[in-house]
């Protein structure tokens, strides 16, 4: 049967400088929230490919004083986030300008409202409505994948309690972001996989959620998954194909920046699934993602739902749409599946360092805490049986 759009409001307040040499506009921008600024940056790509000089330099030229958060962990730790609010209280900070990937710009995030809360962080992850105010963050993305660019989602890491959770709020989106593909020239090969993936993702969570109704975000979707089945790839292949570092980056905010769930019901199970592995084990998000993707497509692939993943073959792999319906899914399973192997991401459990099952029940019990509401709902020990089938599955 099919589904109302449901109620909702759509208000993406982040402003999108999108191309090459938009970097030219960054001291303007940041010049309309202060001149104090906290650059956040993870482990030194952005001083290898030069984007760290040229900011230093444009900033400078318009005496705009600059600290600095290096170091930012790939799932990163809330005690970097801690680091970076007392940075920003000891200085004043006015503007935190995170550079890189969805890591850096989450813990960017982290640190915007940890500024404003006089307890730790971690109690805005844990209720996000205690965040009533943060600093206003301006992101230079160098990585096509989390969309973190275009959101107010913050997901930060806690190894002492073996948590990966994320913290939610309007006042998280960046006020602006700059999206140079040219600045992702440099991703290696795994992460633009990874990347890649975690986009897939971030649409399917949605789309095979959906039960018709929904065209215009549909078609829309059905458009970003095709593009990530045809750019990735490329990406991997040529790191300096405009063309296709355009295209993903482009996507990844268009995954998840709230226009795709406008009015539908999804409660992300291959998230909730995933961010257990890189909490426990501290794998890379995206790469999580492909190993788990096929493996619940399978387990959760019924009368119900078979459908709508016959409808994702037919219009992302083009299968023609004479065949059953089961036939089709089977079939959009396997060139999922072959798209991560393209891109040279191998799909087990033990390709992500896990060779142990002895976390799996305490990982479930988190993971299947909301997953009763999806449009196949998950237990404890659904969870469970599929990461012992991610253990063999290729
Ligand atoms: O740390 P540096 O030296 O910058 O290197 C990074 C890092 O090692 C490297 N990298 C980034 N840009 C590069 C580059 N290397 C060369 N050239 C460049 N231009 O890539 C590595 C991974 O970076 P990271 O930021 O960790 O990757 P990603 O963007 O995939 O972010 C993953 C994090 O975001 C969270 C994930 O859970 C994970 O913690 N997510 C955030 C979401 C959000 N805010 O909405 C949603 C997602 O579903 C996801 O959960
Ligand atoms: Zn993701």
């Amino acid at each position: 049967m099919e589904e109302r759009i449901n109620r909702f409001v759509y208000d993406v307040p982040t402003k999108i400088y999108f191309g090459e040499g938009q970097i030219e506009q960054l001291a303007g921008i940041i010049g309309e929230y202060g001149s104090r600024v906290l650059l956040v940056y993870g482990g030194g790509s952005i001083k290898r490919s030069g984007i760290y000089d040229k900011v230093m330099e444009l900033l400078r030229n318009e005496q705009i004083d600059v600290w600095e958060l290096s170091g930012v962990e790939p799932n990163p730790r809330l005690a970097t986030v801690c680091r970076g609010v007392e940075i920003c209280r000891e200085h004043g900070i006015e503007v935190v300008l995170p550079i890189g990937g969805g890591s850096t710009i989450d813990c960017a995030k982290g640190v915007a409202a940890g500024f404003y809360h006089q307890g730790s962080p971690w109690d805005l992850v844990e209720d996000s409505s205690l965040i009533q105010q943060a600093l206003p963050i301006v992101a230079v993305l160098t990585l096509a994948a989390t969309g973190s660019e275009m959101d107010g989602d913050a997901v930060i890491s806690n190894p002492d309690t073996c948590d990966k959770m994320e913290m939610n709020s309007k006042l998280l989106y960046p006020r602006a972001s700059i999206l140079d593909p040219a600045y992702t020239y440099s991703v290696p090969s795994y992460q633009t996989a990874c990347g890649t993936a975690d986009i897939m993702s971030h649409v399917m969570e949605i789309y095979l959620a959906g039960k018709g109704g929904n065209e215009v975000q549909d078609r829309f979707m059905e458009g970003l998954l095709s593009t990530c089945v045809k750019y990735g790839p490329i990406a991997c292949r040529e790191p300096e194909n405009y063309e296709a570092r355009a295209n993903l980056m482009w996507a990844s905010s268009w995954a998840i920046n709230g226009f795709i769930s406008c009015g539908v019901n999804s409660c992300w199970p291959l998230h909730a699934m995933e961010h257990q592995l890189s909490a426990y084990y501290d794998v890379t998000h995206g790469h999580g993602l492909a190993v788990l993707i096929p493996v619940w497509m399978e387990y959760v692939l019924n009368d119900e739902t078979v459908e709508r993943f016959a409808l994702y073959g037919t219009k992302v792999f083009g299968i023609p749409d004479t065949k059953d319906s089961y036939e089709i899914a089977g079939l959009a399973i396997q060139k999922t599946r072959e798209v991560f192997l393209e891109m040279g991401l191998s799909l087990t459990m033990k390709d992500l360092g896990i060779a142990t099952d002895e976390f799996y029940e305490d990982m479930a019990i988190k993971a299947a805490d909301g997953l009763e509401d999806g449009v196949v709902p998950l237990t404890k020990e659904d969870v469970i049986r599929i990461y012992r089938k991610a253990e063999t599955s290729s």
